[in-house]
């Protein structure tokens, strides 16, 4: 059975082979020109936004759908969810999406300095014990390395469900010299401007009655 499944995971990785960068760092300083032949997006001018641990999909193909000037790249470390978000490209028939199929460390070793415009951290995982805070997405160090690839002005979204996570990352934020804007805890009841793109973890807690909370980081 388990092998049935990885066979599955196999012949759907090669089928979406295209959708998915290989060596990443290679593009470090490039990300603007096309890397795919038939990402037509924008060209020089394209902004580029990626989302760090896009699980299925729902939000990131959803953004690149409405704004297809723009270049647009969902990471993702598990093979068997990211095949879940390259499908949905692929029905959507995108032009303007890539994929990192990776844990990634360290932005800095992918993008150039100033080369990203925005930067999605959606329901990221807690991890909730203080010795595991260096793994959190939010961590100082992750920080730093998002605030030398962002152009200034660029900004890090942030939705979490976990208040913990959520006071963490104020503290991390200010430590990294990066301004909040749009701060609430409860988006959904909140005038913030929304794109009304619900990833699919924001639906399940917010149709649990969780308060989503969010803020904007700004380099
Ligand atoms: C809790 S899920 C949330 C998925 C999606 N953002 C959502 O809101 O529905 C977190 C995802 O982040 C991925 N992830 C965690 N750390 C990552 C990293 N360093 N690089 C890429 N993906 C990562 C995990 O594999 C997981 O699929």
């Amino acid at each position: 059975m388990r092998q049935r499944k990885l066979k599955n995971l196999d012949e759907r990785l090669e089928h979406f082979k295209n959708w998915i960068v290989n060596e990443p760092e290679k593009q470090k300083g490039r990300w603007k020109e096309a890397v795919r032949e038939d990402v037509q997006a924008g060209k020089q001018n394209a902004n580029i936004r990626l989302e760090i641990g896009c699980g299925k999909g729902r939000f990131i193909t959803e953004k690149a759908f409405r704004d297809p000037e723009n270049k647009y790249i969902g990471i993702e470390g598990q093979e068997s969810v990211i095949v879940r978000a390259i499908e949905k490209a692929e029905k959507k028939g995108l032009k303007n999406i890539m994929f990192i199929s990776g844990y990634v460390r360290d932005l800095r070793e992918i993008f150039a300095d100033e080369e990203v415009r925005g930067i999605y951290l959606f329901f990221s995982d807690p991890w909730p014990k203080k010795r595991h805070a260096s793994r959190r997405l939010t961590h100082r160090n992750f920080l730093a390395s998002y605030k030398a690839v962002l152009e200034p002005g660029g900004s890090i979204e942030i939705r979490t469900d976990n208040k913990e996570l959520f006071d963490f990352t104020l503290c991390e934020a200010e430590a990294a010299g990066l301004f909040t804007k749009n701060i609430t805890d409860d988006l959904h009841g909140s005038d913030i401007r929304k794109d009304g793109i619900m990833t699919e973890y924001e639906e399940k807690f917010s149709s649990m009655g969780k308060k989503i909370k969010y803020v904007e980081l700004i380099k």
